[in-house]
């Protein structure tokens, strides 16, 4: 495992975020070696006995130097281009032409027909590109697969990460994190953008459930994810089980204040975080310190969000994209972060200035690759510029290609930069499954279970009813097949919560809007919750998006808690929603978060096949004034409080 290189001021020895560091170093065990080893591919190496950095036995270090000191400025500027891949779908050569470093697949950006197949072979087609450039620099093709590989039809999706983070089990994320790994690869990826350790401090904000919880121990604890992803050291990341990972939005995008959004259609999601240095480094930095320092994460993501210093007096906003202190002197250097940077889409044009300054703010703030979905020839334009009138190092520039090469080299890609399809029949495989119906299981959490009305019995008279009982896509949420998800059953394989049920119960009556007869009923279930968002459209506040409860699902309540003996509640939602005035009219109450495909596992706790064992991972609040409520606030008062869950068998 590699150690940062200058431990002399590195940040552990200034804030209190060693003693995190110290803790999340004790849950970092072994992970079941893969039986898995690159298959060959067309490679490179008949050229390496004239070009040192094609030869794969040298170290890394040298190879990156060679590879480095051959390169143009075009070369250069190119490896720190990032370019969606529907930029380029018209024309291709232009991945040559532009010597661009890397393509990504947006949410929801996929090939047609959106099969394995057809996304290692629209990989391989950019690739093939790429390889024809001058120096034959592979791309690094990434995506978002932040809970399973969610853009591709028939991939195992895991529960979100407020649903692992309630799971408490960092083996399982690891495990998890590894099956994400290896049906991403085995289409073509190599990059992901996840896990975002972001630490959700307001679930007012859509991107609450894309966090493991507003605790940064517990956080930080869930940084196993990037070792699932990477595998134990950087010598896993050239196996086709195995991608570079991307630990994100850095930091403090979960710990904006709400309102201070600034890009006008959000209202909180890239706000501005209002912080003390002290409080930062516990709070929002904490699990970035581990994810670089015990599991050498290969990239960063910034965040859009800005961060204003309460201990600096006269400190205004900055962005994370223009960040230098936190860029470079904390992250780079204290940290000792070696990977790379990466923009998120499009940030830098929220920067002050002119698109020239926005590029040269960014990149002389440490940024290295710019996610430029659709401008990436006026990007490399506006920063060949700035290098050529001096206003940006060459020495800058050569660090972030550097950072960039080291990457690829360590991926293997100049050795096998085509994608290995062994593992492709295992995507979506009654093994995974498994695992992920077991990380259903294990994240859902028993808030009240009055007369012991859980576990369920099969031979009771069943009546549920709420949409999302039966809704592929609403349990998944956002990030799945489309940016924004998508309700309804079509989009993509699983199983519901109510088929789960159907499993085992035979009497079982399902209506959706709870307008059929309830009598003769021994037990009511109603499925409450929220349908799909993402990012700042899912903010409350916008589009309608409130922690409330719909009237329906007050009215399903209201119908079948009142006229059947025995009354189950879950709620299936990215977040806590306010349930203050339902929760006495219920027997049970469970939160099921955003189980993803595999609602069997929502079923295995109701009966009772696997114990209730989830805890809260945020707070939930009576109200949604309440919100920002967290553990350790004065006054503490929350509905349920952080880490509460009752358990049963
Ligand atoms: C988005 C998100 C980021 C994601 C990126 C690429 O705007 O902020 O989490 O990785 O764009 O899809």
């Amino acid at each position: 495992m590699r150690r940062p290189r200058s431990r002399s001021t590195d940040v552990r020895q200034q804030h209190p975020a060693a003693l995190l560091l110290a803790a999340a170093a004790l849950v970092v065990t072994a992970i079941p070696a893969s039986s898995a080893v690159a298959e060959p591919g067309a490679s490179a190496t008949a050229l390496s006995g004239t070009r040192p950095y094609l030869d794969s036995r040298l170290p890394v270090k040298q190879r990156v130097v060679d590879l480095l000191g051959r390169m143009t400025l075009a070369e250069k500027v190119g490896q720190m281009t990032q370019a969606e891949r529907g930029s380029v779908e018209s024309d291709q050569t232009q991945i040559t032409s532009l010597a661009l470093g890397s393509l990504l697949s947006g949410g929801g950006s996929v090939p047609t027909p959106n099969t394995p197949e057809a996304w290692a072979d629209m990989v391989d087609g950019y690739q093939s590109h790429a390889l024809a450039s001058r120096l034959r620099i592979p791309i690094l093709y990434g995506v978002d697969s932040v809970h399973g590989h969610g853009n591709l039809v028939g991939a195992t999706i895991f529960p979100h990460n407020i649903g692992m983070g309630a799971t408490r089990d960092t083996a399982l994320v690891r495990e998890a994190a590894h099956i994400t790994a290896t049906e991403t690869r085995a289409t073509g990826p190599q990059w992901v953008f996840a896990p975002c350790v972001c630490v959700t401090r307001d679930e007012r904000w859509g991107r609450s459930y894309e966090s493991f919880g507003e605790d940064p121990r517990l956080v930080t604890r869930m940084t196993t994810a990037v070792e699932g992803l990477q595998g134990r050291s950087t010598k896993d990341l050239a196996r086709n089980d195995r991608v570079l990972a991307t630990v994100k939005h850095y930091a403090g995008d979960g710990d904006t204040t709400y309102g201070t959004s600034t890009t006008g259609d959000y209202i909180i999601d890239r706000g501005i975080t209002k912080t003390s240095h002290k409080r930062f480094a516990e709070i929002d930095l904490a699990p970035y310190v581990t994810a670089v320092q015990v599991h050498d994460v290969g990239s960063v993501m910034p965040s859009y969000s800005s961060v204003q210093w309460t201990d600096v007096p006269g400190s205004e906003p900055i962005r994370m994209s223009a960040h230098k202190e936190l860029l470079t002197d904390v992250l780079k250097q204290k940290i000792g972060f070696d990977g790379f940077l990466i923009s998120d889409w499009d940030a830098i044009t929220e920067l002050p200035g002119d698109f020239a300054t926005q590029v040269r703010t960014s990149v002389n703030a440490g940024m290295d690759m710019f996610m430029q979905p659709y401008n990436a020839p006026q990007f490399i334009q506006a920063l060949t510029a700035e290098v050529q009138a001096g206003r940006v190092k060459m020495s800058r520039i050569d660090d972030a290609v550097s950072r960039i090469l080291k990457a690829k080299f360590e991926l293997g890609l100049f050795e096998h930069p085509y994608t290995d399809r062994s593992h492709i029949d295992t995507i979506g495989s009654a093994a995974h499954r498994a695992v992920a119906r077991r990380a259903v299981a294990e994240s859902q959490v028993l808030l009240k279970n009055d007369g012991k009305a859980l576990p369920l019995k099969s031979s009771q008279r069943l009546y549920v009813a709420g949409v999302n009982a039966n809704d592929l896509g609403n349990q998944a949420g956002g990030w799945t097949v489309t940016w924004q998800g998508q309700s309804g059953n079509t989009a993509f394989p699983g199983t519901t919560i109510l088929q789960g049920i159907r499993k085992t119960a035979k009497n079982v009556t399902y209506s959706a809007d709870a307008s059929a007869p309830t009598a003769g009923h021994d037990v009511g279930v109603v499925v409450i919750g929220e349908t799909p968002y993402a990012e700042g459209v899912g903010d409350v506040g916008v589009g309608g998006h409130t922690l409330n409860l719909s009237a329906t699902d007050k009215a399903n309540i209201d119908r079948v808690c009142s006229a059947i003996r025995t009354c189950v509640v879950l709620d299936v939602a990215g977040r806590t929603q306010i349930v203050t005035d339902q929760l006495p009219k219920t027997d049970a109450f469970v939160m099921s978060w955003l189980p993803g495909s595999e609602g069997d596992g929502v079923a295995d706790v109701l009966f009772g096949k696997r114990p209730f064992t989830g805890r809260l991972p945020v707070s939930w609040p009576r109200s949604e004034t309440q919100e920002p409520i967290n553990v350790g606030d004065r006054n503490y008062n929350p509905l349920f409080p952080y880490g509460y869950g009752l358990t049963t068998g």
